[in-house]
C-alpha cells in the first residue's frame, strides 16, 4: 500500500449512504429543467452521470454539494439531510478553482486547516505533502497556479479534495478541459486512488469511455424538451450497471467482453433517446 494511503479514512460498504429523493429544479416557471430525480449511492461506490449539455447535471451536483437548493426533493447523506456546503463533501469543479495568489502547498493547506483547525503546523505540512505526492506534484509544491499546466492544476484540485478526506467526492467534468493524453493519465491516477481508499464518488462526465472505465453504475440523463403533449422535464432515464471487471484499466478496456455492447448502449442513448420525446 503506498504510504499516502495509510492515513486515509477507509469506508466500509453502507448501502443507501447517499439518498436523493424526488429532486426537481425550476428556473423558468412551468418548465422544470428536471423533476423526479431519485437515486442512491452506496458507500465506496463510484457513480457517473452522463447526459447532454444543459440537462441539469451540474445543478444536481451543486445541490448534492449544498451549493444550490432544489425546487423540490431531498438529499440525505449518512442519514442527515444536506442543507448547505460541508467539509464532509469534497468538490472538484470543471475548472480548477484554485486561489491564484497562493502556492500549491498553501491552496491545499488552506482546505486542510479549515477541516482540522486544531492541527499543528507540522501536522498540516505532512498531510499536505502526502497528498501532493499522491498526484505526482511534489516538485511543483511551491509554485503558483499560473506556473502550472492545465493538467497540473486539475491534479491540485483533486489533491485538495482528497486531502480533506471527504465522505463523498463530487466531480464535475474534472478532466473536460484536458488534452487526451493528460486526461488518460489522471483518469488512471484517480482510479487507483479511489480503488485503494474505497472513496465514494459522484462524477459528471460526457465522455462515454471515461464513465465505463471509472463507474460502477452510470446514470443516463435526458434533457427537458417540448413534446406534442406539452413540455417534458429532463430526468434520469435509465441506470446502467457496469458489469466489466472492477480491475479493468484504460489500455485493456476495449478488449473486454461486453465492452462494445455497453458502449453502444450508452452512445445510442445519447444520440437518439436523450433529447427525444421519450418518457423517463
Ligand atoms: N442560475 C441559473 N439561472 C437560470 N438558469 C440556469 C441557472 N443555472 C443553470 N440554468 C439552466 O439550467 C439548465 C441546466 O444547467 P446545468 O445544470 O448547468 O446543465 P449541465 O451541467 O447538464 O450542462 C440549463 O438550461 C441552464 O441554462
Ligand atoms: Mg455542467
Amino acid at each position: 500500500m503506498p504510504p499516502w494511503i495509510a492515513g486515509q479514512a477507509r469506508n466500509d460498504k453502507v448501502s443507501g449512504f447517499l439518498k436523493i429523493e424526488g429532486l426537481a429544479k425550476t428556473f423558468v416557471p412551468g418548465k422544470p429543467v428536471f423533476d423526479n430525480v431519485s437515486f442512491t449511492l452506496d458507500q465506496g461506490e463510484f457513480v457517473c452521470i452522463i447526459g447532454h449539455s444543459g440537462c441539469g447535471k451540474t445543478t444536481i451536483l451543486n445541490v448534492l454539494a449544498g451549493l444550490d437548493q432544489a425546487s423540490a426533493g431531498h438529499v440525505f447523506m449518512d442519514g442527515r439531510e444536506v442543507v448547505g456546503p460541508g467539509l464532509e463533501r469534497g468538490v472538484v469543479f470543471q475548472s480548477h478553482a484554485l486561489m491564484p495568489w497562493l502556492t500549491v502547498r498553501k491552496n491545499i493547506a488552506f482546505a486542510v486547516e479549515s477541516r482540522w483547525p486544531e492541527w499543528t503546523r507540522d501536522a498540516v505540512k505532512t498531510h499536505v505533502e502526502k497528498f501532493v505526492a499522491m498526484v505526482g506534484l511534489s516538485g511543483a509544491i511551491d509554485k503558483k497556479p499560473a506556473q502550472l499546466s492545465g493538467g497540473m492544476k486539475q491534479r491540485v484540485g483533486i489533491a485538495r479534495a482528497f486531502a480533506i478526506q471527504p465522505k463523498m467526492l463530487l466531480l464535475d467534468e474534472p478532466f473536460g478541459a484536458l488534452d487526451a493524453l493528460t486526461r488518460g493519465t489522471i483518469q488512471d491516477e484517480l482510479m487507483s486512488i479511489v480503488r485503494e481508499t474505497h472513496q465514494t464518488v459522484f462524477m459528471i462526465t460526457h465522455d462515454v469511455d471515461e464513465a465505463i472505465l471509472l463507474a460502477d453504475r452510470i446514470l443516463l440523463m435526458s434533457n427537458g424538451r417540448e413534446t406534442p403533449s406539452g413540455y417534458a422535464p429532463g430526468g434520469i432515464a435509465e441506470t446502467v450497471t457496469n458489469t466489466l471487471p472492477r480491475s479493468r484499466n484504460r489500455a485493456g478496456l476495449h478488449h473486454l467482453p461486453g465492452y462494445y455492447e455497453l458502449r453502444n448502449h450508452i452512445v445510442d442513448f445519447l444520440v437518439s433517446r436523450a433529447k427525444a420525446g421519450e418518457d423517463h
